[in-house]
């Protein structure tokens, strides 16, 4: 038993909190009955009407994603630019993506309409891996590496890079590339780890999510993840 908005919404028929607000309306009805208290519970196994709509279990469904440069991760974006769920017209459900990309980061997304999987994985608890490579402005010292190695403040919470890597030196660019994997979940936290030591991020990819990389997915193509990947992925975040 579950409650009664947490079903409608993992239905795909609305977000949560919409759902309580049809709850609140007396637009719900469980075996017949209105429900207007937003307490209730239910299961699939009720008849549960919304605005006359049945609602039924929806079967979840995983996605890797290789985001292209120039997209958004926000479902809908004020600005008018491409969303990542424009690459997914074609699919028949409420999805939405695990954690976000910035607007010029490429690489590994995984897009679900399993929330209850999506937050599993966005949890800082879990500490699942994400490897990058990124292009930075200047020439990166491996003092500065070592600095980072140490742990760097961001928003007031110590970082420590899983790995961190210089990979290459250009004198002629005057560019690094740099290779680092980092578990936690804070917003453009990349960007500011080579910001602490003076570097700006010019290019930046997700290269892995956890043991997921992106094979054969070319820019802006996705494929479904397999049962396999997905209990792999569960595994590694209860474990932790
Ligand atoms: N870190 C960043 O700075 N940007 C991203 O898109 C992902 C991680």
């Amino acid at each position: 038993m579950q409650r009664l908005q947490k079903l409608i919404a993992e239905a795909g028929y609305c977000s949560r909190r919409k759902a309580e607000e049809l709850i609140k309306q007396g637009k719900v009805f469980v075996n017949g009955q209105k429900i207007t208290e937003l307490g209730t519970k239910a299961s699939f196994a009720d008849e549960i009407l919304v605005d006359g709509h049945l609602i039924e279990s929806e079967e979840k469904q995983y996605f890797l994603f290789n985001k292209p440069r120039g997209v958004v991760c926000t479902t809908k974006d004020e600005k008018g630019r491409k969303t990542v769920l424009d690459f997914f017209g074609d699919v028949n459900t409420r999805i939405y993506p695990v954690g976000r990309l910035d607007y010029d980061t490429t690489g590994v997304l995984i897009l679900t309409n399993d929330g209850d999987f999506a937050n599993l994985m966005m949890h800082p608890k879990s500490e699942i891996d994400k490897f990058y490579v990124a292009k930075v402005e200047g020439i990166v010292t491996k003092e500065e590496i070592k600095v980072l190695k140490k742990g760097v403040k961001i928003e007031d919470k110590k970082i420590y890079p899983t790995r961190i890597k210089l990979k290459k030196i250009d004198k002629k660019s005057m560019t690094s590339i740099i290779e680092i994997t980092i578990h936690d979940g804070i917003n453009h936290e990349v960007k500011k780890i080579m910001k602490s030591i003076g570097h700006e991020v010019i290019k930046l990819k997700r290269e892995a999510f956890g043991f997921l990389t992106l094979g054969n997915l070319k820019s802006g193509e996705k494929r479904m993840l397999t049962h396999k990947e997905v209990k792999q992925l569960y595994n590694m975040a209860v474990n932790k």
